[in-house]
């Protein structure tokens, strides 16, 4: 399996202080900036839109993962593709033809992921499974950062690396949701191998070093 990556979630960073937050990233063992837009329909919360993304990306040396907890993702795909998102993820439940919408993705010049919601069945990715560059599995209700990680995600985690592995795939897992320094190793056991981690970064003393940790912890 290829190295475990550690995506820290910019909705926990200083936004009034977003070119530092983003250097700090650069400079981390971080992988991936993931980038959480949410439109107050699909879940409780807004977050932000493409003028901050184009914020962030102006700066990134990294690939922004571009979170969709929005209804109907399908209308801004080809917008968050022109401000710089290298992955869009879109939630299995926000489209109607899920098929359309990763095509739309690719034909952006994006990779495609799909994300379920806690009690979504794995199942529902059987067929879409060879379509995804990665699979987001939420391991919290979508919508706010600092909530506790829910234990039914290992089980989640197995049934989504077995279906990965009869497929004869190498789809990446990334688990989004109360990601620690006390869950990631179990996670990796379990078969995943992408972590986004919010407040446990960016509420930490020394944030490149709490990443630092976590990038070693999820590789040892
Ligand atoms: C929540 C977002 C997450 C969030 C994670 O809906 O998808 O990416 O920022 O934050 P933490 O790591 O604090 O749970
Ligand atoms: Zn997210």
């Amino acid at each position: 399996m290829s190295s475990k990556l550690i995506a820290p979630s910019m909705l926990a960073a200083d936004f009034g202080n977003l070119q530092r937050d983003t250097e700090m990233v650069n400079n981390s063992d971080a992988d991936w900036f993931h980038i959480d837009v949410m439109d107050g329909h699909f879940v409780p919360n807004i977050s932000y839109g493409m003028p901050v993304i184009a914020a962030i990306k102006k700066h990134a040396t990294k690939p922004l993962d571009v979170h969709l907890m929005i209804e109907k993702p399908e209308r801004y795909i080809e917008e968050f593709a022109k401000v710089g998102a290298d992955i869009i993820t879109v939630h299995h439940e926000s489209t109607v033809h899920l098929h359309r919408t990763l095509t739309q993705i690719e034909d952006a010049g994006c990779k495609a992921g799909v994300v379920l919601n806690l009690t979504t069945p794995i199942s529902v990715l059987e067929d879409i499974l060879p379509k995804c560059y990665m699979v987001l599995l939420m391991s919290i209700n979508p919508g706010f950062g600092g909530q506790k990680f829910e234990d039914m995600t290992y089980n989640r985690v197995k049934k989504l690396r077995k279906m990965i592995t009869d497929q004869g795939l190498n789809t990446r897992i990334e688990i989004d949701g109360g990601v620690t320094d006390k869950n990631i190793q179990k996670l990796v056991e379990a078969g995943a191998d992408v972590f986004v981690a919010g407040s446990h970064v960016f509420k930490s003393d020394n944030q490149t070093e709490t990443i630092k940790q976590l990038k070693a912890l999820a590789n040892s």
